[in-house]
This record gives C-alpha cells, structure tokens and sequence, in this order.
C-alpha cells in the first residue's frame, strides 16, 4: 500500500529444522503466522512486543531484508522489499537500519571503531575525506553524550556491551536513516545508561522524523518510548493500539499476562500470575495445533477457542485485539 512506510500483508515464516537426506523427518516451525500490521509514513515508536520466541526477531530480519516470508508480502514505501534488494539496495541500507540485540557480530574485530564508522560514512554516504568523516563522527557523538576521545581508537572488544549499542545510535545520526529496526536495543544496558540511550533514540525521532520498530520484552521501555505497541503471541499479532493504552488497559488475556508479569498495579487485571512464572523453554510447547494460540494458558478459554482461531478485529480507535472476548462471532455462536 502506499502512503506507508513499513507494511506487513498476511506475513508468515515457515523455518525447517533438522532431518537426513531429503529433509526425511524435518520438522517445520511456524514462526509467524499470517501478520499484517503498518507503520505509516510520519515519524513514529511503534513498540512490538512478546515473550520469547514469539517472533520478534523473525519480523525485525524480514524488514531488514535478511528474510523473505514464506507467504504474504513485506514493503518498505509501498515497494516490496526484495524489489528494493534487486533495484535500489544501497538506498534501501540507507533508510533502513539496525540496531541489534547484540551488535557485537557487526562489528569487524580487526577494525577499531573509528574505521568501521568510517566506512560505513563512505560505504553509504560517499564521503571519502577521512578529515571530514571525523569531524562528523565526533559531532555525532557529542551529541549523544558520549567521548570520542576515550572511544575512537579502540577496538569493539574493547567496550562494552551497552558501548557498542549505544554506537548503532551514533551511526543513526550519522547516516539519518528513514527507519531504524531496533531489536532488543536495551538489553546490555544497565538502567541509567538505558534511560540514556531511550532519550537518544526520542530525540533522533524528533530531530530526525525517524521511525522506529523498538523491539522488546520490556513493556516499561516499550510505554517509555513507543507510540503505538504490537503485541505478538506464537507468531500471531494478538492486540495493537496506543501504547499508554495497551499497557493501561490490556483487553487481551495474553496482554493481560504480559502486564501482570511487569509487576505494575493494574486493579482492573486478572489473577494470572500463576502462569506467568512459566518456564521459557515449554512456551512453545504450550502452542496448540489449532484454534487460538493463547487458549492453552487462557483463563477465560472458550470452546469457540479450540475450533477457531481469532482475528484481529476493531475494538475502538486505533484499537485492534484478536480475542473472541471481544468478538460479536462468540455472541452469535454461543446464541445459535
Ligand atoms: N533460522 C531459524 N531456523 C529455525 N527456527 C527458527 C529460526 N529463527 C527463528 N526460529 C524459531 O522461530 C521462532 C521465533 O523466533 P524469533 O527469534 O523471531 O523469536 P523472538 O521473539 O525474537 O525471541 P527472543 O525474545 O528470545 O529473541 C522461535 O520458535 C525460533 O526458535
Ligand atoms: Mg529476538
């Protein structure tokens, strides 16, 4: 569609893992199933948010472009993004980057710091004289609160985790992306550095008009930062709206979870704390093979749940929720 700047249509990613010759007893997982949601061209923090495995990743590799869905169609500017590879790439990196969970693998090792900005500044912004390139460099960082002098020169093992995050940024400001994708940007840094490196990322919004997919499991940062939050459960998109709002007043039950699990007192929540202390490793063995993919963990599943699998429906302004709790299919199945 056009008039957007990030667009998701009906997005699944089917990964096959393990078997022999042949791919004999392969087994395939469904890391997204059917996901559309849009970020519209203005500059905007659209948080998107979900436990573990629950797809995050998956979506942030898809707009990079590192991933191509199985099924459904993935556009950045209303172009499909293996289009934009093929036909105007360079642009493509340009506008849209990346701020990674660990960035440690980006980085060259043999490179100190100061080259790979260097060549990332000539590499996509073509400029070569290496004096200027500095100047622009120590600006950047300044800007963001941080000392060249202690940083340039040194190699990326030699700074921290929350150091080497906090440089994605400094590149951002530097090559003024239209979009940057930041996978759990936060999650090396401890909470003062954190509160930094979030106001770094506002004020590149409002200077910049960048937008920004903040990826996250952290719904504290997600209210602090994001406008909007999308809300993944097994691959599917189970609730979308206002941030404040989502976190405010959760409707679905699996939002509701992810509320509780943050501790804040919400005197409108369910009592569910009791699966929220679940062990990572048996969430995905608590996704059913059909209907909806919260049911299993669901204090309020219905039979309607186990035979059919929700959608996301309007359930207000800017208020998307797939649940049928909220649906008038449940009222009309349960009547007839
Ligand atoms: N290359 C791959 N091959 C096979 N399965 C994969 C691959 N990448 C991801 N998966 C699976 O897809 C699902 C979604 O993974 P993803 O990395 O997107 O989750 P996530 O929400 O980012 O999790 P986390 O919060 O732990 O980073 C998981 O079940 C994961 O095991
Ligand atoms: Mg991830």
């Amino acid at each position: 569609m056009t008039g957007d700047l990030l667009s998701l249509d009906g997005v699944s990613v089917v990964f096959k893992i393990g078997g022999g010759l042949g791919l004999i007893g392969a087994k395939h997982v469904v890391a997204l199933n059917d996901v559309s949601f849009t970020l519209p061209d203005k500059s905007e923090i659209v948080a998107l948010v979900g436990e573990s495995g629950s797809g995050k990743s998956t979506i942030a590799r898809l707009a990079l472009g590192l991933l191509r869905p199985t099924v459904g169609k993935i556009m950045y500017k209303g172009r499909e993004i293996s289009d934009w590879l093929k036909v105007d790439k360079e642009r493509f990196r340009r506008e849209v980057q990346s701020v990674f969970q660990d960035p440690y693998g980006i980085y060259n090792p043999y490179y100190k710091v100061d080259r790979f900005l260097y060549i990332a500044l000539r590499k996509l912004l073509h400029i070569n004289d290496a004096e200027h390139a500095r100047s622009l460099i120590v600006e950047a960082m300044r800007a963001l609160g941080m000392r060249p002098e202690e940083l340039l020169g040194r190699y990326p093992h030699q700074l921290s985790g929350g150091e080497r995050q906090r440089l994605m940024l400094v590149l951002a400001l530097l090559i003024k992306p239209r979009l940057l994708i930041a996978d759990e940007p936060v999650s090396m840094i401890d909470a003062s550095l954190r509160a930094i490196f979030l106001e770094n990322l506002l004020e590149l919004k409002n200077k910049l008009g960048l937008s920004c997919l903040y990826i996250t499991h952290d719904l504290i940062t997600a209210n602090y930062v994001a406008d909007r939050a999308l809300v993944l459960c097994h691959g599917r998109l189970v609730e979308a709206g206002k941030s404040e709002e989502v976190i405010r007043d959760p409707l679905h039950p699996y939002t509701k979870l992810l509320v509780d699990s943050m501790l804040l007192p919400d005197p409108r929540s369910v009592n569910v704390s009791s699966v929220a202390s679940l062990d990572v490793r048996r969430l995905s063995e608590l996704k059913p093979e059909r209907g909806c993919v919260f049911r299993y963990r669901c204090p309020y599943a219905m039979k309607i749940c186990e035979d059919k699998e929700p959608v996301l429906n309007d359930v207000g302004r800017d208020r998307r929720v797939a649940c049928f709790l909220y649906s008038d299919q449940t009222i009309s199945t349960q009547l007839g």
